[in-house]
């Protein structure tokens, strides 16, 4: 293991596309931080990832909280450095009418979704900087479509998305990339959560999206800075053979 050891910072890698992610990573020869709420499923994923990272670094905490953001950056740094930033933790918020909604319902999604992601950014910025480092967005086609029932959740993906378009124009010239990812539907937890009672086995598992990432991390990150992509579009060149 030598200081060039890339090292990566993954949200929500307990389970899902975030633990699927961690996976091509550790793959890859990076070392990890990973995040995540509960401790014992954030744990057994590190176990697992700890196959083939040279090493994995769990931090359970609310990705509100600013002494968990400051874990983790606290973890990389310990690590050695930031070369990339997965901002993947979400929360899902109740689907239904907005007619039904009041204030409430948007207060806790977009702390989790567009607060979270940004302030963890600021805080990796210094890091990602020495390493010509790379943000990872993950957004959702319900940025996009007006799907009746998804708006609240929608209009934190599209505000993350602005967000997150604006940070790659901010940081033009400071050795920092951002992008975005719209990982299409996926058979996770979430989804079986919008979805309840409904079999969504015809999904495919977040693992359809490895051809994807490792396409993106071959990438300088400099030649995709403010992309969006689509990592099950049909005719994508991660699919093309090489
Ligand atoms: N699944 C889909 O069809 C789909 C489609 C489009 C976009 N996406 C996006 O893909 C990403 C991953 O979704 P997924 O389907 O893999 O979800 P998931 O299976 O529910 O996994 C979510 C992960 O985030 C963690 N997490 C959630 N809230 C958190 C918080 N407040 N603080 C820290 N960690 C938190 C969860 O662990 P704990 O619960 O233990 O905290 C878990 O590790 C999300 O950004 C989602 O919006 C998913």
């Amino acid at each position: 293991m030598t200081d060039s050891t890339p090292i990566a910072l993954v949200t929500g890698a307990s389970r899902g596309l975030g633990l699927v992610i961690a996976g091509v990573l550790a793959r890859r020869g990076y070392r990890l931080v990973i995040g995540g709420r509960d401790r014992e499923t954030l744990d057994k994923a590190a176990g697992v990832l700890s196959l083939h990272a040279p090493d994995v670094r769990p931090v359970a905490g609310d990705i509100t909280e600013a002494p968990v953001r400051a874990s983790l950056i606290g973890a990389a740094r310990q690590l050695g450095g930031l070369n990339v930033l997965v901002n993947n933790a979400s929360a899902l918020g109740a689907i239904g009418p907005l007619l039904t909604f009041d204030v409430p319902s948007f207060s806790r999604i977009f702390p989790v979704n567009v607060g979270a992601p940004m302030v963890l950014t600021q805080l990796a910025v210094p890091l990602l900087a020495e390493r010509r480092g790379l943000v990872v967005n993950i957004t959702s086609d319900a940025a996009i479509a007006a799907y009746p029932g998804w708006g609240p959740y929608g209009a934190t993906k599209t505000a993350l998305e602005l967000l997150t378009r604006t940070l790659s124009a901010e940081l033009a010239g400071q050795g920092v990339s951002a992008v975005l990812v719209d990982p299409g539907d996926l058979r996770t937890r979430m989804h079986q959560e919008a979805f309840p009672g409904v079999d969504i086995s015809d999904r495919p598992l977040p693992e359809v999206t490895v051809p994807f990432w490792n396409w993106l991390f071959d990438r300088d990150p400099e030649t995709i800075r403010g992309q969006r992509f689509a990592a099950q579009q049909e005719d994508a060149r991660w699919l093309q053979p090489a």
